[in-house]
């Protein structure tokens, strides 16, 4: 059932839904007016509680009381947001509102109460994104008593005074942002036997379908016929064969021209250099940069900015077989160049290099990347960052503003140039990887051989595509990062 949110004038002591949510900051609970009247009309029990429970209003905590028949709702939930001063940021305000409608899952219907100083558009809209964001859930191969009961269907946003229609417009952008995002989020968490590089073919099919998108597809004739070895090498080795996908959002007179790629791995067993069993099964998420640029796509084409955009994605199982590719081959490449396989491990560079040549070939401003490409950047950040790297700084910025206003965590990287010497072949123009040591560098360094001169930015999100918790917007399985940084990214363009 499709989520419902609208704006309300009343409040959230006079809904009638069945749970009401506020927003606390971690300053005296008893400064804070909707509080006070909370604690109030609850007998003055409220401040009581809280202080029992050692609610402080800190990031992450939540308190889900009843209100004992003394408001018309059930429950009362109260979400920390942590320190504010002034304002909550976009970030802020999308966290509070997934962390409500999460805690509300299982409920017919909530209201949240919008923070004083929170009602602009763009705050609306990040309150869509997260009231959306919150109440996914993956449910779909799940059968009799383990399906859900109930689903959150209806949501109220309670701010006094008068509505704009331009308001309520954003709260549904937002909602309609949530629901790309779960696409992504989806399609990390199908499985490997279901989710097949054709299945993100068909993906790609609906997307474009549904937004009116420009949409080309190659099989794995296609792919051999436009000259992507390296791509057709990793997907050689499985039955379930590779595709190359290009979509493209073309708005007229744009004001920039930005290419999008992503990793489609849809299951990386490691090929012949087969992977450990142990954590194997999490390689299905091998396709989360891919998942992401294909829910940008759909983003892009209901949020219609004054960008040309263009989503391509290179998507092929890595498997071990009898005419699986081996280290020691040697393939040609769309680039030209000729590459000396190493470790069939590392497939993910090969079939980027081939889309990153490709979308050379369109000639945009900008190229950017998104790849769950190496252990070393889990390694290096943590599950819950991604490394990018770019060599402008200017660029540098305007892709780190759009990461905080997304509430995503990236950390730029370094392109050490002295590692570059890794990759040199005594038998082909490249080796496709380095040492261990400095493992997500050497792999930008073999990316950035096939991009030529094109401006680029290279992340690599190995670790936040799929979480072991929830965290924030994020519940646990696929998380559909980075798409909102992407969307922001994009609209920074015009
Ligand atoms: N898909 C993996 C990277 C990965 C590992 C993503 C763990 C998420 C979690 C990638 O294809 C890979 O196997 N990389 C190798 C490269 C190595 C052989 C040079 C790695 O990082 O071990
Ligand atoms: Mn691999
Ligand atoms: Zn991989």
């Amino acid at each position: 059932m499709p989520l419902t949110v609208k704006l309300s004038s009343s409040s959230v002591l006079d809904s009638s839904a069945e749970v009401i949510a506020v927003g606390v900051t971690e300053a005296a609970l008893e400064k804070q007016k909707a509080l006070v009247a909370l604690d109030e009309a609850l007998h003055e029990q409220l401040f009581v509680h809280a202080g029992r429970a050692k609610f402080t209003g800190a990031v992450g905590q939540v308190l889900d009381i009843p209100t004992w028949g003394h408001l018309p709702a059930a429950r009362l939930v109260l979400v920390g947001m942590g320190k504010i001063k002034g304002s909550p940021d976009l970030a802020a305000l999308r966290t509070l509102a997934a962390a409500a409608s999460r805690q509300a899952l299982s409920a017919a219907s909530l209201a949240l109460a919008l923070p004083e100083k929170a009602s602009g558009l763009e705050q609306l809209r990040a309150v869509g994104e997260g009231l959306g964001l919150g109440a996914y859930r993956f449910t779909k191969y799940l059968t009799g008593k383990r399906r859900p009961e109930s689903e959150l269907a209806e949501v109220e946003v309670c701010r006094s005074g008068k509505h704009t229609p331009a308001e309520a417009k954003a709260l549904q952008t937002g909602v309609a942002v949530a629901a790309s995002v779960a696409l992504a989020r989806d399609a990390v968490n199908e499985p490997p036997n279901e989710l097949t590089p054709e299945g993100l073919a068909e993906l790609a099919r609906d997307i474009a379908k549904r937004g009116k998108l420009k949409l080309k597809v190659l099989d794995k004739k296609g792919i051999a016929a436009a000259n992507m070895k390296l791509h057709y090498a990793v997907g050689q080795g499985s039955t379930n064969e590779p595709r190359f996908i290009h979509l493209t959002y073309q708005p007229s007179k744009p004001r920039a021209k930005l290419v999008f790629v992503g990793k489609g791995l849809t299951f990386d067993s490691g090929g012949l250099c087969i992977k450990p069993a142990q954590g194997m099964g999490e390689m299905k998420s091998d396709m989360g940069g891919a998942a992401a640029v294909l829910a940008l796509m759909d983003a892009v084409a209901a949020l219609k900015p004054g960008v040309e955009v263009h989503g391509i994605v290179g998507a092929a199982e890595n498997m071990p077989d009898g005419n699986a590719y081996r280290p020691g081959d040697v393939f040609g490449s769309l680039d030209g160049k000729t590459v000396e396989i190493i470790n069939t491990d590392a497939e993910g560079r090969l079939v980027l290099a081939d889309a990153l040549a490709y979308a050379r070939q369109l000639e945009p401003d900008l190229i950017v990347d998104a790849a769950t490409l190496t252990g070393a950047c889990l390694v290096a950040l943590g599950k819950n960052c991604s490394a990018y790297y770019v060599e402008d700084d200017k660029t540098a910025k305007r892709f780190e503003a759009a990461a905080a206003q997304a509430g995503e965590q990236f950390w730029r990287m370094p392109l050490l140039e002295e590692l570059r010497e890794q990759l040199k072949s005594d038998v082909a123009d490249l080796k496709h990887t380095g040492e261990r040591y400095g493992g997500s560098i050497s792999a930008a360094l073999f990316l950035q051989e096939f991009v030529g001169d094109t401006p680029w930015i290279h992340c690599d999100v190995a670790g936040p595509v799929l979480a072991e918790r929830p965290r924030g917007i994020y519940p646990k399985g696929g998380t559909g990062h980075p798409v909102l940084t992407f969307i922001s990214f994009v609209e920074s363009f015009g």
